[in-house]
């Protein structure tokens, strides 16, 4: 019998280890020969633990399991296994994964994340080889042709920061990944890290290669040990490989590459606090322009992506720009991994193509709240994000629409709210969250976020109407003020979930009018 269970922390955190360790246990005790492999996660966190049973005709699901179940579960599979009632059948049919259109997210449950083996079987390396063959110029102009967007949050379209990067003069240059997923819930980059971590690997090289960059680091959050971890595993495997070091992927090139760990700070996922942060100071923004592609890592020209815009690379390499561009609509072209998170049923990772609206992702997809009260409003786009109410849902994820509502998809984040969420209290924490996390250079965001949630609780301690309405507007030219004196995303966009807040659930602060559209 060949089995599988993740090794993902989201998996082990609700006892994935517990439940591959009662069955080793119950096997041998059994004398049942199995064999056991620790896969990735396919990102179905709703069923985690989730055992699967390798056969002719695909894998049987069984999930979530507890150990307890494993006695079951394995008398279950010497006879009718879909009998068993934590049976799901063919993994790949469950309608959550099966309408999914994984590109990044491919070998997501199905490959053992340090295993090089699995990694090539599935096409891993073909986009580095690819790239090779092309050279710098034909990469660079693939990357540009496929549409793809920097997929941290600001969508800048990636192929121009490479060929900036790229036309840089300068002997030395670098590639950052930022990899400080500091987004409430999100955790796509982590899910990449811990369960495909050569595709960050190869997608690194690439750009190192095209750009002419010899040196490259992955800026990971101290949160995620065990990303740090198998990242710094699959590094080992692959320069013993020979993917990188002074011969990368056989290029007669050098790249190489480490990994760099931050200390908390969400301020540090803002590029130019990262790079200080690389170069050992306290994480504080820099004034842009100089753009870190002519001036980033000390001073010198530096391609600075998310990982996922970098683990697309070798996917649109290997399968042309077209392939990619293939997917999406108007210009948020490709697949984006949306994390659906908060009080939701159904929780977890779906990657499609842009343009699915924001109601198939929760109701669909989710299947509404956890708690099975009424859905009050989404959060799109991490704490920064707007609160989105249920009358927005019918937008199709898409920046420019999303742009178009006042609101961003940023690194496609979701976070569900039922209607027992005060909304007053969101902006109080939005604001209050900004305080904490300020780097403190500029003013609006500095002092502006304090001043901001002492108005809030003078609004909500208002007893009479007009006394509401002054500090409402109050609230509202602060949340002006932010957004456009600020000098980095942290200040310019806690406006969104304040603002929205304020927009669409006046009640919430003890208002009388709808604003909202
Ligand atoms: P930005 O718009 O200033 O820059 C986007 C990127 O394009 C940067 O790397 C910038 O250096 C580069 N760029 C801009 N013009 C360029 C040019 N002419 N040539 C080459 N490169 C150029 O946005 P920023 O401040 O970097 O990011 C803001 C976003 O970060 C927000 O939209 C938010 O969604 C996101 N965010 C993401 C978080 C996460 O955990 N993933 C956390 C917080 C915010
Ligand atoms: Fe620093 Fe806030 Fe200004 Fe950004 S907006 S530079 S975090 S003080």
């Amino acid at each position: 019998l060949r089995l599988c269970i993740p090794c993902d922390s989201v998996a082990r955190a609700v006892g994935a280890d517990e439940v591959a360790d009662s069955l080793l246990r119950e096997a041998e005790r059994r004398q049942l020969p199995i064999e056991l492999l620790r896969t990735s996660s396919r990102g179905l966190y709703w069923l985690e633990p989730l055992l699967e049973l390798e056969g002719p005709e695909g894998r049987l699901g069984f999930g979530p399991l507890t150990a307890a179940d494993v006695p079951s579960v394995l008398d279950a599979l010497a006879g009718n296994a879909g009998s068993h009632p934590l049976a799901l059948g063919p993994v790949e049919e469950i309608p959550y994964l099966k309408s999914q259109q994984r590109l990044l997210f491919a070998r997501a449950g199905i490959t053992r994340p340090l295993s090089l083996e699995d990694y090539r079987a599935r096409g891993g390396f073909e986009g580095l080889d690819r790239a090779i063959a092309l050279g710098g110029e034909a990469t660079v102009a693939a990357v540009l042709d496929s549409g793809l967007r920097g997929r941290g949050g600001a969508a800048f379209p990636a192929g121009i920061k490479w060929r900036t990067v790229r036309e840089a003069g300068a002997g030395q240059k670098y590639v950052v990944c930022n990899a400080d997923e500091g987004d409430s819930g999100t955790f796509a980059d982590r899910m990449l890290m811990e369960g495909d971590p050569f595709l960050l690997i190869e997608g690194m090289a690439i750009a190192g290669l095209a750009v002419g960059a010899s040196m490259g680091y992955v800026y990971v959050r101290s949160e995620y040990p065990d990303a740090i971890d198998t990242l710094n595993q699959a590094l080992r495997i692959a320069r013993e490989a020979g993917y990188l070091g002074a011969n990368a992927g056989g290029s007669g090139r050098a790249f190489d590459l480490d990994v760099r760990v931050g200390a908390g700070a969400y301020i540090c996922g803002e590029e130019t606090a990262l790079l200080d942060s690389l170069e050992g100071k306290r994480g504080t923004v820099r004034a842009k322009p100089p753009l870190p592609a002519l001036q980033g890592l000390f001073g010198l020209p530096t391609l600075v992506h998310n990982v996922l815009t970098l683990a697309s690379v070798p996917i649109i390499l290997a399968r042309g720009a077209q392939f990619y561009r293939d997917f999406g609509m108007g210009r948020s072209l490709g697949t984006m991994p949306f994390q659906l998170a908060g009080n939701i049923r159904h929780g977890g990772l779906v990657e499609r193509a842009f343009g699915l609206t924001l109601r198939e992702l929760v109701e669909g997809y989710g299947g509404g709240t956890a708690s099975g009260r009424p859905l009050k409003a989404a959060q799109v786009g991490g704490p920064l994000g707007a609160w989105v109410p249920p009358a927005q849902f019918d937008t199709p994820l898409d920046y420019e629409a999303f742009a178009a509502m006042g609101a961003m998809l940023g690194h496609g984040g979701v976070v569900v709210a039922d209607d027992s969420l005060d909304m007053a209290r969101m902006a109080r924490f939005a604001l209050q969250f900004c305080a904490e996390e300020s780097c403190g250079k500029c003013t609006p965001c500095r002092i502006g976020s304090t001043r901001g949630v002492e108005v809030v609780d003078r609004l909500i301690a208002s007893t009479n109407a007009a006394a509401r309405e002054e500090q409402a507007e109050l609230l509202r030219d602060l949340c002006d003020t932010l957004q456009s004196g600020s000098l980095c995303a942290l200040g310019g966009m806690t406006s969104y979930p304040v603002a929205s807040a304020l927009k669409h659930f006046p009640a919430d602060f003890g208002l009388q009018t709808s604003e909202a559209d």
